[in-house]
């Protein structure tokens, strides 16, 4: 009877070895999670293959040595196939992550800057070089900076709906307002004033509005540069000198400059500037309408209302300002005809600024 059940238990551990070594044999796994479940189910503490050997201590031990050796290739089988799979595995995936540092790489497009920025950046380069400061202010801007603050008069034609983009405070309803899209960056000028003492020496680029058509010589934003300098005894002396030194460096040291007499409410004297012009060199052709010169900005003496609304003494302090747009600017240097191409972000148009 005993020797029967011993010899039951050493049957039932026998078969178990085998289904155990045949499911070990065809074990499969895809991945290495997968590889770690199949350890659990037959090598962990609670594994199958470890139950095995606990039920193997109650094995007579005449009967052991035969048993013993079967459960330990069974354990060995496990243990190499495991290892196999886990090689297998990191050899195809070392296989995907591998980099050959000789090949050469895929080329990058890259990106070009636009013409306007780098005009931009050039203008202020230029004026930084002899004190200029850069001073930023808001685009949506109240009539009181752009307009009230500058000298306007209240019914001064500028404020009208076809130059000045007003917004509606409440969507739809068009009451009158005072809160508009800056048309001139001397908004920022009116606030610098305001806030600090001179000396000022500043200079204002940014974007500015005007309710135009738009066509290939006008749009409804563009971009300028201003300038400010305000000072004990500055002079018109010292705004033509700064203004021609600007259009040598910009233009080329052989560049002449000329002042004509304007009108702005905020300068007095007040002044247009033109360039000889850049492409025929002065002798006159059809860029220049067969003049020799280009008109590239407005300038003039800050006009001594401007100085007393900004609360700087007009008796002490004098100053000049002047406004270019930087299109007209890069349109003198690069030759852009058509105004539109700045803001339709055509690649074709962009990329020949690739090297500049
Ligand atoms: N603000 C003027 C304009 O937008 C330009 C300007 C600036 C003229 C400063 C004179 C002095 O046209």
């Amino acid at each position: 009877m005993h020797g029967f059940s011993k010899n039951n238990a050493f049957m039932a551990l026998q078969d178990s070895i085998q289904t155990l070594l045949e499911q070990v044999q065809t074990m499969k796994a895809s991945n290495a999670d997968e590889i770690e479940a199949l350890r659990i189910k037959y090598l962990s503490k609670k594994g199958e293959i470890t139950a095995l050997f606990n039920e193997f201590r109650t094995v007579p031990s005449d009967q052991k040595r035969e048993l013993g050796q079967k459960l330990n290739q069974l354990r060995q089988e496990a243990e190499g196939r495991i290892n196999s799979l886990r090689e297998q595995f990191e050899a195809k995936h070392a296989e995907a992550e591998r980099i050959d540092l000789t090949r050469t790489p895929d080329p990058i497009a890259l990106g070009t800057r636009h013409p306007l920025s780098l005009v931009r950046e050039e203008i202020v380069d230029i004026f930084s070089r002899i004190g200029f400061t850069v001073a930023e202010g808001p685009e949506v801007e109240d009539d009181k900076h752009v307009y009230g603050m500058l000298n306007f008069a209240p019914e001064h034609p500028a404020r009208d709906m076809q130059d000045t983009f007003f917004i509606e405070k409440e969507i739809g309803v068009q009451k009158p307002t005072d809160i508009l899209l800056r048309s001139h960056t001397s908004s920022v000028q009116t606030r610098v004033m305001t806030s600090q003492k001179p000396p000022i020496r500043v200079l204002c680029p940014g974007r500015v509005y005007r309710n135009e058509a738009i066509s290939a010589r006008a749009h409804c934003f563009f971009h300028q540069v201003e300038g400010l300098y305000v000072d004990k005894n500055v002079s018109f002396a010292d705004l033509r000198e700064a203004l021609l030194y600007f259009s040598k460096e910009m233009f080329g040291a052989e560049t002449k400059i000329r002042l004509r007499p304007s009108y702005f409410p905020f300068t007095e004297p007040s002044a247009e500037m033109d360039i000889s012009c850049n492409i025929c060199g002065g002798k006159g052709c059809s860029f220049c309408k067969g003049t020799g010169w280009v008109e590239i900005l407005g300038c003039g003496m800050v006009d001594p209302n401007v100085l007393e609304s900004c609360g700087i003494d007009s008796k002490e302090y004098s100053g000049y300002a002047f406004g270019m747009g930087v299109e007209r600017i890069t349109n003198l240097k690069y030759r852009v005809k058509d105004l539109r191409l700045f803001s339709e972000n055509d690649v074709r148009f962009l990329k020949q600024f690739e090297s500049c």
